[in-house]
């Protein structure tokens, strides 16, 4: 098939949700992707953040297939051995006692706001809890992580969406002012991703975890994007230096096969009883195969060493390139802010130019295999480069 084959039969079947860019991939390598027509594109994406291990990494292909091979699904009515090695590995990697598996971002956020509802109602004794969120924040599109989001736009044609969250900017004051007795929790992300890639201050965050504590309500941390190695710390509260409450993590931690997973630690871990929660798919044999593949190599520290040096480069890389204003973010989870030409735009041309970048509002997003080469990097740059040249 051609590209415009593949289109227009794509197009012609799928609801017209996405606004995709002109590339349909076939294969890959590492963070080399080919296209139908045999075009190659060095991707800074990673699938949005999902290929950790990049295209088609060796171990993972042949731990994923073995377990095709062996049991790929069994539900959770039975006891898997592979689900229970992955979780007893990704709950010691977090620093958590329990998990929860599901299948998306989505799921794991649901996950974590039905935890702090039982446990406003159970603990603190709250009817109807509430839980605070942040203005520009992004949990997920079911209706309930939509309200979750802090952002209207998100929730325009959708509403009456799901009761209990208040929303407040990235400030003690803020959050100050929206708690009130019904609330039983806060959640955020420590780097905003789809808000534009905007880290959290880390003075705000500790503070946060002091309050959190003193009010005897839940922190809960969204680490969808930020979370298995992005950000140089296996989760990126280990960069803040704090522990949550209750953590939602999904798009890497599989490798590339849909997972999601809600941590908690241990004096909330049984809040879910036995029917509170389920997911026919949560953990199944191929998922955490995938896992596990992912937890041996991301979770060692020389390869988190490793994302740190590789971030290191890519910022002072993008920050000394003509056409680039500002760049922010931690590891291997950067915004570069362009200094003329709508990102979306710069995006589409860099396309064409065999370079598959992301935006996030005004930024450049980039989310780059964890294991990209310096090669790779040095070709995706020059193109990135290039790219702006055009804008200027
Ligand atoms: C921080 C964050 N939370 C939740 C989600 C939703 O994840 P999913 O698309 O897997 O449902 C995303 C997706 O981009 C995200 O970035």
């Amino acid at each position: 098939m051609t590209f415009e084959q593949v289109k227009q039969k794509l197009d012609g079947s799928v609801m017209p949700t996405y606004a995709r860019f002109g590339a349909a991939l076939v294969s890959g390598r590492n963070a080399t992707a080919k296209g139908v027509d045999g075009k190659e594109y060095i991707d800074f994406t990673s699938g949005i953040g999902v290929n950790c291990l990049g295209y088609a990494d060796e171990k993972w292909a042949a731990a994923v297939a073995r377990q095709a091979a062996a049991i790929q699904h069994i539900s959770n009515l039975y006891y898997s051995p592979v689900q229970a090695e992955f979780a007893e590995k990704l709950c010691r990697a977090a620093g958590m006692s329990k998990v929860f598996f599901g299948n998306s971002g989505a799921e794991a956020n649901e996950c974590c706001i039905k935890l702090a509802r039982r446990y406003g109602e159970d603990a603190l004794g709250i009817r109807g809890p509430e839980i605070v969120t942040l203005n520009n924040s992004f949990h997920g599109r079911t209706v309930t992580t939509l309200a979750a989001t802090g952002q209207e736009g998100f929730h325009e044609h959708f509403l009456p969406l799901t009761d209990g969250f208040r929303y407040a900017d990235a400030d003690m004051g803020s959050v100050k002012s929206r708690v009130t007795e019904k609330t039983c929790a806060v959640l955020l992300e420590l780097i905003q991703g789809e808000g534009g890639v905007v880290p959290m201050d880390r003075a705000f965050v500790r503070e946060l975890r002091e309050f959190c504590d003193e009010k005897k309500i839940l922190m809960m941390v969204d680490e969808v994007q930020t979370g298995v190695g992005r950000t140089g710390a296996f989760y990126c509260y280990q960069n803040y230096g704090i522990l949550p409450d209750a953590v939602s993590s999904a798009k890497a931690l599989a490798g590339g096969i849909p997972m999601g997973a809600c941590l908690c630690r241990e004096e909330f871990g049984s809040l879910l009883g036995k029917g509170a929660h389920g997911s026919t798919f949560g953990g199944n044999p191929l998922a955490c195969a995938g896992g596990l593949a992912v937890l041996e190599r991301v979770g060692r520290p020389e390869f988190l060493k490793e994302v740190r040096a590789k971030g290191a480069y890519f910022s002072e890389k993008l920050k000394a390139m003509p056409g680039v204003s500002g760049v922010r973010g931690m590891g291997l989870m950067l915004g570069a802010k362009p200094e003329k030409g709508p990102a979306g735009e710069i995006a589409a041309k860099c396309v064409e130019n065999g370079l598959l970048i992301l935006t996030a509002k005004d930024v450049l997003r980039l989310l780059p295999p964890l294991t990209i080469t310096k090669q790779e990097t040095d070709r995706g740059l020059a193109i990135l480069e290039k790219t702006l040249r055009a804008f200027a």
